[in-house]
């Protein structure tokens, strides 16, 4: 399973990757504008900092537009991924881009049907929101684990990335599903390191060894 990290905080990145917990990264409009970098600038060093796949979203809403933002994000490096919104537009820019070879990933996804729409528009990724879906009292995993079954058997390739994760829970479900990818935020992927009895073990440890020097 593939961890990729949800953000564009460069910091946030570096520190989850030294940890060689990084296969890629996912970025959005917001995470962008949270991060208060000009939007090529901070996509191209993360480019520079992980080798994996960077998605990198397109904000145009027509298909045309769409297109045009995909090759010019593509150009700034090979690793670039086009996040696209799961639009009727969105599609036909997923088949046009994708003839072109450029890596998509169809986003803003919340139900299986349209992850089947993305694949079959020719989608590399798709990512369904499961927090979003989770707040409105739908099942987020539910859908995760229709669309890694429609997928299956039909032999799509397109890989499900698990988006809007908001605590460990998700990742570990999205693990016993088999989704492909799931896109962490930092803080889940410290929650998912981190366990109170580790802690306190440590804690005893290092009481115990000081008391043997004494
Ligand atoms: O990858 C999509 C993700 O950034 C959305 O997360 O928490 O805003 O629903 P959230």
């Amino acid at each position: 399973m593939r961890f990729f990290i949800d953000t564009a905080d460069v910091e946030e990145i570096r520190d989850a990757h030294a940890m060689g917990m990084v296969d890629g990264v996912t970025t959005n409009p917001t995470l962008i504008a949270r991060s208060g970098r000009p939007f090529e600038e901070v996509i191209t060093e993360i480019c520079g900092i992980v080798d994996g796949p960077v998605s990198a979203e397109a904000v145009s809403l027509d298909a045309a537009g769409m297109i045009a933002e995909g090759r010019e994000l593509s150009g700034l490096h090979p690793n670039i991924v086009v996040k696209i919104p799961m639009t009727t537009d969105g599609l036909k820019a997923v088949g046009v881009l994708s003839s072109e070879g450029i890596a998509t990933n169809v986003t803003l996804v919340f139900t299986s049907m349209q992850a089947l729409m993305a694949a079959k528009a020719g989608a590399t990724y798709v990512s369904p929101f499961v927090g979003r879906m989770d707040d409105l009292s739908a099942d987020g995993m539910e859908v995760v684990e229709q669309i890694v079954s429609i997928y299956n058997n039909y032999g799509f390739q397109t890989e499900v990335i698990v988006a809007s994760i908001r605590n460990p829970l998700h990742v570990l479900e999205s693990a016993l599903i088999g989704a492909d990818i799931a896109t962490i935020p930092f803080t889940v992927i410290r929650n998912l390191a981190s366990h109170p009895l580790t802690d306190k073990g440590i804690e005893a440890f290092l009481a115990d060894w000081d008391k043997r020097r004494k």
